[in-house]
């Protein structure tokens, strides 16, 4: 048995848990650069909880200025062993309606101008992408939505652009042609670094808008969405507030293997 650390990275809100004991924000220093904010690190019962703001207290990094890097590295430290990560997305399916939570379980990375690996120059590793969230995370966070009642869908393909626009009307109906759920802007390379970092990494996307595609909802507009964002809060909070409460102490080795993904990934000899 592993002792977990719940990590949950996500907006503001979150981080004022029910129930955190002994809560501080403290700041953790990366060889990779900033991240974007200090963690705050807190005591549900025995379990320790790290949070940490994706885009900073105060909404100051757009998701392409993000270091997804050092943020990875500052939860690894932290002995983050389980990562929940919680973003606003778009709908590419009729019935995905705004307010629900998607789970989600693949994604394809369209996202260019960002740092996606620990590794290269001196340590090159390849570690598996297939089945990229942790199955076992994923069925905490299913148990805590059906405990908090919260409209979700279990299992979808989240497209990761790069931003900051919002996407065409084309790009759109491309996506949805692909079969992809939700489209968003945070959640790649986070899942590709936190699997380098052997973490176990789960996507709740809350569905705020239906993106650009769908003929009774016009274009998305970013105050709409902030409506929405806002007007679920409070149901993020309960859902993140009972994945915490709920959450083992000790858990066993992920099915899937995330908590071993360097095992056999490096190709580098070590003193070549
Ligand atoms: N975040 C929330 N809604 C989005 C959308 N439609 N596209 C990209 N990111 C989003």
């Amino acid at each position: 048995m592993l002792k977990s650390v719940l990590g949950v990275v996500g907006g503001s809100g979150i981080y004022d848990l029910p129930g955190l004991e002994n809560a501080q924000w403290i700041a953790v220093e990366s060889p990779w650069g900033q991240p974007s904010d200090s963690v705050r690190i807190g005591y549900i019962g025995e379990l320790k909880v790290v949070f940490l703001p994706r885009h900073g207290r105060g909404h100051v990094y757009a998701p392409s200025d993000i270091n997804y890097r050092a943020n990875i590295d500052v939860l690894k430290r932290c002995g983050v062993t389980d990562l929940v990560s919680v973003s606003a997305c778009g709908s590419l399916k009729e019935e995905l309606a705004p307010g629900t939570f998607v789970l989600v379980d693949q994604f394809i990375d369209r996202t260019f101008a960002r740092e996606k690996s620990f590794f290269g120059q001196g340590c090159v590793a390849h570690v598996s992408m297939a089945y990229p969230v942790s199955p076992e995370l994923v069925d905490r966070v299913e148990d805590a939505a059906k405990a908090e009642d919260l409209s979700y869908s279990r299992g979808g393909t989240y497209l990761a652009m790069e931003g900051p626009q919002f996407s065409s009307l084309a790009e759109s109906q491309l996506y949805r042609s692909w079969g992809c759920d939700v489209i968003g802007m945070t959640n790649m390379p986070e899942a590709k670094l936190a699997r380098e970092a052997e973490i176990c990494y789960s996507s709740v996307a809350m569905i705020t808008d239906y993106d650009s595609w769908h003929p009774d909802h016009g274009e998305v507009d970013i105050q709409a969405i902030l409506k929405v964002v806002h007007d679920n809060a409070s149901n993020a909070q309960s859902l993140v507030a009972r994945i915490a409460r709920d959450f083992p102490v000790e858990r066993n080795a992920c099915p899937i293997g995330s908590d071993k993904a360097l095992e056999f990934a490096i190709m580098t000899v070590p003193e070549a």
